[in-house]
C-alpha cells in the first residue's frame, strides 16, 4: 500500500534528544513519529511496520547505530530505508565516513538545529511525495495495460473460433470435392483449397491456443500415457513427410524410462509436434531425430529430456533467445520461404513452462539445431517398482 504520510522512525538512548526532535518535525503535518531508545526496540518496531526514513542515534545502549545500519542494509526489506545519523560525535570526519560507508544518506550534529533539521526532512518528504506519485502512476499503466491485454486475448480467442467453424465448412466441402468426378485441372484447384484452408486452419489454432495460454484458461490434465506410444505417434506423420525431402528420421526412447507415465501428453505431442514441425521445416539435406532420456527421478516424478536434433539451416547466435518470442522468426525471409507465423515456439515454451518445465536451443548456423525440452511426469503406481 503506498502511504501519503511520511513515517519517521527516531532511535536515541535520550528522551530529551527525542522530544525535540519530534517536537520540530511534528511541524511537518505529513509526518508520523515513532521512537525507540535503544536499537533492539527499533528492530522490533522496524519488523511491525514500514518507514519512511530513519534518524538514528550511534551511541546506544544494546545494538549501536552502526550496527544496527549494517543489519538494515543487509536485509532485502530494509535495505532501501533511508538513514540518517544523528550524533554530537560528527566533529571527527572519520565518523561521518564510516555512516556514510554503511549506507547513510545524510548526517546531523547534535544539538539540533531546527531550521536545518526541517530543510532537510522536507527535502525528504518532497522526494517521497514524487516517488509515491511515480508508483501510483506506474501502477494504474499497468493495471490498464493488463486490461487491455486480456481485451486483445479475448478478442483473438472469439475471432479465431468464429473464423474456424466456417473453416472447418470449406475444408469439409473440398474434402467431399474430391471425391466426385473432376477433371485434371479441377482436381489440382480442389487440392490448392485443401493445402491452403490446412495452413490458414494451423495459423487460427496456433493464434487460438497461445492466446488461451496468455489468459492462463489452459488447464493440464494428468492421465496416464505410454511414452514409448506417444513418440511413435507423434513421429510417424514426419516419416512420411520427411521421405519427400529426401530425409533421415531417427527417435529412441531409453529403456530405463517406465513406460507408463502420468501427465499431460496432448500438450507434450503438441510441443513435439512443433519442434518436429520446424525441424523438418528447416532441414534440407541429413536428418531429424528425437531423443528421449531420464534426466533425474525425485521420488514417483521424473525428469525426462527430449532432445530434438536436425542438420538444418541452424539459427544465428543473436536469434537464439528471440525466437521463442511470439510472431517471431530468425529471418525476415522465413515466412516467405518457409511458412508459418513465427507462433510455434512461443506456445511451446508457454506449455512447457505451465507443465513446470524448461525449453531451449543449441544451434550452429548451417549446420544443425538441437531443442531440448525437459519435463517432469508422474509414473503411475503399479511401475513405480520397476524404476
Ligand atoms: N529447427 C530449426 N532450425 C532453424 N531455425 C529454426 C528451427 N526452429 C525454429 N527456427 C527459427 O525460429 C523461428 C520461430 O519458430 P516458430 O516455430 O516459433 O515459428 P515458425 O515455424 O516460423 O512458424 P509457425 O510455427 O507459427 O508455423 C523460425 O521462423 C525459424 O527462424
Ligand atoms: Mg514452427
Amino acid at each position: 500500500m503506498l502511504s501519503d504520510r511520511y513515517k519517521i522512525l527516531i532511535v536515541d538512548d535520550n528522551e530529551g534528544n527525542i522530544a525535540v526532535l519530534s517536537e520540530i518535525l511534528g511541524q511537518l503535518k505529513q509526518c508520523e513519529i515513532t521512537s525507540a531508545i535503544t536499537g533492539s526496540v527499533a528492530l522490533k518496531q522496524i519488523l511491525k511496520q514500514e518507514f519512511n526514513l530513519i534518524i538514528l542515534d550511534i551511541k546506544l545502549p544494546d545494538i549501536d547505530g552502526y550496527d544496527l545500519a549494517r543489519i538494515l542494509k543487509s536485509h532485502k526489506r530494509t535495505i532501501d530505508i533511508p538513514i540518517i545519523f544523528c550524533s554530537a560525535i560528527f566533529t571527527a570526519e572519520e565518523w561521518i565516513k564510516k555512516g556514510f560507508e554503511l549506507g547513510a544518506i545524510d548526517y546531523l550534529v547534535k544539538p539540533i538545529k531546527e531550521e536545518q533539521l526541517l530543510n532537510k526532512i522536507n527535502y525528504y518528504i518532497r522526494l517521497h511525495e514524487k516517488q509515491t506519485g511515480l508508483m501510483r502512476e506506474l501502477m494504474c499503466t499497468n493495471k490498464e495495460l493488463e486490461k487491455q491485454n486480456r481485451a486483445k486475448s479475448e478478442f483473438l480467442a472469439n475471432m479465431s473460433h468464429e473464423i474456424r467453424t466456417p473453416m472447418n465448412g470449406v475444408l469439409g466441402m473440398a474434402q467431399l470435392l474430391q471425391l466426385t468426378e473432376l477433371s485434371d485441372e479441377q482436381k489440382d484447384f480442389v487440392e490448392i483449397i485443401i493445402t491452403s484452408g490446412k495452413s490458414l486452419l494451423k495459423i487460427i489454432n496456433d493464434i487460438l491456443d497461445f492466446s488461451k495460454l496468455e489468459d492462463g484458461k489452459v488447464k493440464l490434465e494428468a492421465i496416464e500415457f505410454s511414452i514409448k506410444e506417444l513418440v511413435k505417434e507423434t513421429i510417424t506423420p514426419f516419416v512420411v513427410e520427411a521421405k519427400k525431402k529426401n530425409l533421415q528420421v531417427l527417435y529412441n526412447v531409453r529403456e530405463e524410462i517406465s513406460d507408463s507415465l502420468i501427465g499431460d501428453s496432448y500438450r507434450l505431442m503438441l510441443i513435439l509436434n512443433n519442434l518436429l514441425s520446424n525441424a523438418l521445416k528447416f532441414t534440407h539435406v541429413g536428418s531429424i531425430q528425437l531423443d528421449v532420456s531420464l534426466l533425474s527421478r525425485q521420488g514417483s516424478s521424473l525428469l525426462l529430456q527430449f532432445v530434438v536434433r536436425d542438420t538444418g539451416i541452424g539459427i544465428p547466435p543473436n536469434k537464439v533467445d528471440v525466437i521463442f518470442e511470439k510472431f517471431t522468426q530468425a529471418d525476415s525471409s522465413t515466412t516467405k520461404n518457409f511458412g508459418g507465423t513465427g507462433l510455434g515456439l512461443a506456445i511451446s515454451k508457454s506449455l512447457a513452462a505451465i507443465m513446470d518445465g524448461t525449453i531451449r536451443v543449441e544451434s550452429q548456423e548451417n549446420s544443425g539445431s538441437s531443442f531440448i525440452l525437459e519435463i517432469p511426469f508422474g509414473i503411475s503406481p503399479e511401475h513405480q517398482e520397476l524404476n
